[in-house]
């Protein structure tokens, strides 16, 4: 797949069909993540892939996270109807039958998380990118860091950050495409 398409045709998908995606493509999904660059090439995170048992466990907790964020919802304006739809998808993750975790170390100074951080980012996007190319859908996720701990713990990995979560299969529904906006951009000395 040619990397533009990858990158403009990508989106967000929330509901999925049951259907397991092979293992070899979650594999090379998981390596595209790993090649992602990182500061001072630390490679300060990792990834967890869920299925099965693991899976529904780590979803049930991930749902958790919904009364967090319903009056921020709220707050922010999004209708009725609309916080219905967010709290299907982290009631089940819109059914995908895998979920992968992203974690990164915990670094000693604020300016070094930040790389950990950054670096986390561009192992996510990869991962994204790479299963568009494998036919596999994603959603980055962030809304389930409220239940942090929780799901750090179910990990086993107490001691880290969790990133961001992203279910990841076939997608059963063609997500919208969410308009871009027109953010300045300065070109300097040309
Ligand atoms: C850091 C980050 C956190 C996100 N967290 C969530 C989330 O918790 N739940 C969700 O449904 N989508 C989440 N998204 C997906 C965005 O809503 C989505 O990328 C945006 O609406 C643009 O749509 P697109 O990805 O289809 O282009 C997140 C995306 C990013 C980059």
């Amino acid at each position: 797949m040619d990397l533009y398409e990858a990158m403009l045709n990508r989106r967000s998908h929330r509901f999925y069909k049951p259907d397991m995606p092979p293992r070899e493509a979650l594999e090379r999904v998981v390596n595209a993540g790993l090649w992602a660059p990182s500061g001072t090439n630390a490679q300060a995170w990792e990834i967890t892939v869920l299925a099965g048992k693991a899976r529904d466990e780590f979803v049930a907790l991930c749902s958790k996270s919904f009364p967090y964020l319903e009056p921020l919802l709220e707050k922010a304006g999004v209708p009725e109807k609309g916080r219905q739809m967010v709290k299907g998808f982290f009631k089940d993750l819109g059914g995908a039958p895998v979920v992968m975790a992203v974690t990164i170390y915990k670094a000693p100074d604020p300016e070094m998380q930040m790389a950990n951080i950054q670096s986390g980012a561009a192992l996510m996007q990869n991962l994204l990118l790479a299963a568009h190319a494998e036919g596999l859908g994603t959603c980055w996720m962030t809304g389930v860091l409220y239940v942090e701990q929780e799901l750090l713990e179910f990990l086993g990995k107490p001691h880290q950050q969790l990133l961001a979560i992203t279910p990841i299969g076939y997608s059963a529904k063609e997500p919208p495409v969410p308009p871009r906006k027109d953010r300045e951009v300065k070109w300097l000395g040309f």
